[in-house]
């Protein structure tokens, strides 16, 4: 299985599918990362791993449509067979989207549908929830609307604020995104008519 990365940040979740990849590498590999910004730090860690690192810097095109056409030329040169999400903090057009229709999944800090867009753990604070966590999910063309696959949940304790809650989410995503891709990797995972199936059943 060839996998490819999209990046825009940090890459923690990167580096928990790079090394969730060191068990079985025969299996599935990372054949690149693509990062919308050239100081992503990300960038580091495909470099280290020796995967190549690509940077398509959104600034140089004039709008979405162009930059979008620009991303998908330089993916399919890598041929991949999944493509994660994990952090890439751009929004994608719908001929993006519907080219990866299917394998194409993205990594989201709540617990979806609850908190789709950004500044999610502040929501869930301002909001006083008692549970908190995140979500894989397949891209549609809904923002953070997917058909979702699994779900992580952490408790919200009386002291938390938005960067305590940001750890304990991170902590978990690393052990669900890794999950998330592996099951698909071995073919259980499928998008069958809007609708995400493991093993044939319906998430
Ligand atoms: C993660 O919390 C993910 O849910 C969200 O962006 C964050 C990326 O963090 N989409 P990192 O770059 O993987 O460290």
């Amino acid at each position: 299985c060839r996998i490819l990365v999209l990046i825009s940040g940090s890459g923690t979740n990167l580096q928990a599918l790079i090394d969730g990849l060191r068990v079985n590498p025969d299996e599935g590999q990372i054949v690149a990362v693509i990062s919308n910004r050239p100081d992503a730090l990300g960038l580091e860690r495909a470099r280290k791993a020796n995967i190549p690192a690509v940077v398509v810097d959104h600034r140089a095109y004039a709008d979405r449509e162009t930059y979008d056409q620009v991303l998908i030329e330089q993916i399919d040169q890598f041929e991949p067979d999944l493509i994660l999400l994990a952090g890439f903090m751009r929004i994608l057009t719908e001929k993006f989207v519907s080219r990866y229709r299917g394998f194409l999944l993205n990594i989201h800090p709540s617990l979806l549908p609850k908190h789709k867009g950004l500044h999610t753990h502040q929501r869930v604070l301002d909001a006083k929830e008692d549970e908190h966590g995140s979500t894989v999910h397949f891209v549609t063309q809904e923002l953070d609307g997917g058909p979702l696959i699994v779900q992580a949940r952490i408790s919200v304790l009386p002291d938390d604020t938005p960067a305590s809650l940001a750890t304990r989410v991170q902590q978990q995503e690393h052990l669900l995104y890794p999950l998330a891709m592996r099951w698909f990797i071995e073919g259980r995972l499928r998008l069958v008519n809007d609708q995400a199936c493991l093993d044939g059943s319906a998430i």
